[in-house]
């Protein structure tokens, strides 16, 4: 396959469900390949991964739930539940954070870019949930992008006894498809590139 068609054929695919014809070993050493050759900022190094499959994969999105519960009104709770419900139906979910203590080991290390280090991070973290996401398309699976941090974070870093360094990101779940995206249409192309 072409790479463009590669970068076209992933989409933010809701509809998802457990079930995957791609073997479960192939998926996660596709992960630490992507972990390994995404780059970061003066090659520190600083993405974090965690990925949670089948039951445990549902028992956090059960967390996400109750966790939402805690902060949202109780009027219409029902839809965030069936929301919640819809990313529990999916295989797994990639969790994605940064090392923040080699974020600061930079910024000490080179004070010159101190600003700029916290920006590299979230920048190369980007690029790994990017090549993540895209990855999993190329393998027939579909996946969305969520952020339900930071209501989420204690009870996450809590839950898988991750260190407090580890700032949570973003939440990737991804499954079989039931269903394929609709096209949308990309406007203002030629003022986006000039
Ligand atoms: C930085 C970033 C944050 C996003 N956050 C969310 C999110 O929290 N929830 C969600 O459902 N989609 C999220 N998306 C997905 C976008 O809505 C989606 O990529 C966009 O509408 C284009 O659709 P496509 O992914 O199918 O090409 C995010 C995308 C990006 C790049």
């Amino acid at each position: 396959m072409n790479y463009i068609d590669i970068i076209k054929k992933r989409r933010s695919e809701y509809d998802l469900n457990n079930k995957i014809t791609v073997n479960e070993e192939d998926i996660l050493n596709f992960i630490k390949d992507a972990v390994k050759y995404t780059p970061s900022a003066y090659n520190s190094q600083s993405s974090r991964v965690l990925v949670l499959l089948r039951e445990e994969h549902e028992a956090l999105w059960d967390l996400i739930t109750e966790e939402i519960r805690k902060v949202a009104p109780a009027e219409g709770f029902e839809k965030t539940v069936s929301k919640m419900n819809s990313f529990k139906a999916a295989y797994g979910t990639v969790l994605y954070f940064e090392d923040l203590d080699t974020v600061k080991q930079l910024q000490d290390n080179f004070p010159l870019y101190a600003e700029t280090f916290a920006s590299w991070s979230v920048q190369s973290n980007a690029m790994l949930q990017y090549n993540i996401w895209t990855g999993l398309a190329n393998m027939d699976l579909g996946a969305s992008l969520q952020h339900y941090n930071p209501i989420i974070d204690e009870a996450v870093r809590e839950k898988y006894n991750l260190p407090t360094n580890w700032k949570l990101y973003a939440q990737m779940p991804f499954g079989g498809k039931n269903s394929e995206a609709k096209p949308y249409e990309v406007t203002n192309l030629d003022e986006r590139v000039i």
